[in-house]
């Protein structure tokens, strides 16, 4: 699992998908104030390129830019929701696919893990299934 660790940092994946936050001391719920949580997400819109656009802008956000979705639990997709699909709109059939539609501002984290040999994909997907 360290291995695919080291590869999600290698590949500049956490530059979104932020491991780890410490929750505002200001929470509507005390308890919930100045809690470490490990998201593995910034909660903001990206660029993801015109693959993902589906032209419909909405507010501030263009087509093209989707909010990073929190990788925490993502192994358990199937257990719990009973299938495999990712992305915004669920095209991608595991999360192989999901990485490889990256593009726009993940362009060269796409082509990081393009580059990889086939037992670092393979480090990288167990560590996603660990989260
Ligand atoms: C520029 C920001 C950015 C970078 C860098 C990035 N991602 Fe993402 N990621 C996103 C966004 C935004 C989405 C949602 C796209 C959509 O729904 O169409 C996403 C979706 C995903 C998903 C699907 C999650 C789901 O619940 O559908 C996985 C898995 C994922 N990313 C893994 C990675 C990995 C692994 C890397 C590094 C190789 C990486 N990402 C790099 C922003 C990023």
């Amino acid at each position: 699992m360290l291995k695919g660790k080291q590869l999600f940092q290698q590949a500049n994946c956490h530059s979104c998908h932020t491991p780890r936050f410490v929750t505002g001391t200001e929470a509507a719920e005390p308890e919930l104030a100045g809690q470490v949580i490990f998201p593995y997400s910034d909660l903001l819109l990206h660029d993801m390129g015109d693959g993902l656009a589906d032209q419909r802008p909405e507010f501030q956000a263009s087509g093209r830019d989707w909010r990073t979705p929190p990788l925490w639990g993502i192994g358990l997709t199937e257990v719990v929701s009973g299938h495999t699909r990712f992305l915004h709109d669920g095209r991608a059939r595991n999360l192989l696919e999901a990485v490889l539609w990256h593009s726009g501002e993940a362009e060269a984290s796409k082509q990081q893990v393009l580059n990889f040999s086939q037992s670092d994909r393979q480090a990288l997907l167990a560590f996603l299934n660990s989260l």
